[in-house]
């Protein structure tokens, strides 16, 4: 099995378990990091609606506690009718732990459909740079 299709059978594992019972928008993520770890995690809801955590928010999670802090490559999974963008949240946080030319991997239910870079979806991203004149 390739490494893609390990990365998508994890984020569809975790698709399964994503509590979006307001949505009803279920969507999986999975993360290989620098030493080729993979770490998934799907979105969850809250009745108050803003406290709602991204799949790709619960797969940066798991990757930060289990020690790591270098995604390699991103994997999203959502629903079929259209391909799940990273919202721009969850571009910021991606952003702070992977290179603009990171590979994002985006899915339908057959497999990856669309790949690009990083940079691609958030091209001036505010960085850590940024605050190294600040007060
Ligand atoms: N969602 C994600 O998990 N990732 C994204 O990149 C976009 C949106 C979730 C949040 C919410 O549970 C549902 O999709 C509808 O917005």
């Amino acid at each position: 099995m390739s490494n893609i299709d390990e990365m998508f059978d994890l984020a569809q594992a975790a698709q399964k378990n994503s509590y979006c019972v307001y949505s009803n928008f279920a969507v999986g993520c999975c993360i290989k990091s620098s030493q080729d770890h993979l770490y998934a995690g799907c979105n969850y809801e809250n009745a108050s609606f803003s406290l709602t955590a991204c799949a790709e928010t619960s797969a940066i999670a798991q990757m930060i506690t289990a020690g790591e802090q270098e995604i390699k490559e991103i994997l999203i999974l959502g629903q079929d009718h259209i391909l799940c963008f990273p919202c721009g949240a969850c571009l910021q946080r991606i952003s702070e732990f992977a290179e603009p030319t990171t590979l994002v991997h985006l899915c339908q239910s057959q497999g990856v459909v669309k790949t690009l870079k990083l940079n691609e979806l958030l091209p001036y991203a505010f960085g850590s740079e940024n605050l190294e004149k600040s007060i």
